[in-house]
């Protein structure tokens, strides 16, 4: 249950209190991303902590420096455990978030490297090429991305299955690998992939090294969103 992260992409605090009550404890984590925390601010959170859940506050922060160091102080105390930012704002950038998650009580803070949602066609188009020639520019992006991160002081990464295990290779057992764009091949549970396109099983994204999993409409729209996670934390248990 510590490697599972549900998704809360609802618009408001008690929609998605509604869904934590539907999965009857069955998971730890919940990530609030932006829809969920500029609706409700730091009340959701609250929310999650008053029941001694975790969680990870998704706001892929993207600025100048200076902005972005800023925004990591502003939510430095609001109770997440883990913070996004987005690996392509730079060096600078990072350095200047490492710095301010640097005081007492702040969030471990991830480098989003490439959006799952992203293929080589939309990632070529914004400008991208594979310079690192690996013949595959999106996992070439990744792990430029991963060494820029990991160079600036931020040791955790989010990056989709299908680059996880070559990430995990160059990171080293010890960092921390978030994993999205989950997709289980139960034909009960599964879904489409949605607006995803760079997507795997739970149990092939744990077997190639990821550390925790991201979850959100294959449970959050399952008829049964317990029974969802179940089969989903059955998966993670039966690959790890
Ligand atoms: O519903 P689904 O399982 O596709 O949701 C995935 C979640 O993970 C979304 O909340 C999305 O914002 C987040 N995410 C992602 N890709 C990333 C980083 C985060 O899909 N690279």
């Amino acid at each position: 249950m510590d490697r599972l992260i549900v998704a809360l992409d609802f618009p408001s605090a008690d929609t998605a209190m509604h869904l934590v009550d539907r999965l009857q404890g069955t998971c730890r984590w919940f990530k609030v991303g932006m829809e969920l925390y500029y609706a409700t601010g730091n009340c959701v959170i609250d929310r999650l902590r008053e029941r001694n859940l975790e969680v990870f506050l998704d706001l892929k922060l993207h600025d100048i420096p200076n902005t972005v160091a800023g925004a990591v102080r502003s939510v430095a105390n609001a109770g997440a455990s883990l913070l996004t930012i987005h690996a392509g704002g730079g060096e600078r950038m990072m350095r200047a978030a490492a710095q301010a998650a640097s005081a007492p009580d702040s969030p471990e803070l991830l480098a989003v490297t490439v959006l799952t949602s992203m293929d080589a066609a939309e990632l070529s188009a914004v400008g991208v090429a594979d310079q690192a020639g690996l013949g595959d520019v999106v996992s070439s992006q990744v792990i430029r991305l991963a060494r820029l991160a990991c160079s600036s002081g931020i040791n955790g990464l989010v990056c989709s299955a299908e680059e996880v295990s070559a990430v995990r290779k160059l990171m080293g057992p010890g960092t921390r690998l978030v994993v999205p764009g989950i997709r289980p091949a139960d034909p009960d549970s599964s879904r489409a992939a949605d607006d995803q396109r760079r997507v795997a099983t739970p149990a092939e994204a744990i077997s190639r090294g990821a550390s925790m999993l991201v979850v959100g409409r294959p449970i959050t729209l399952a008829l049964n969103p317990a029974d969802a996670a179940a089969a989903i934390l059955a998966e993670i248990r039966a690959a790890d």
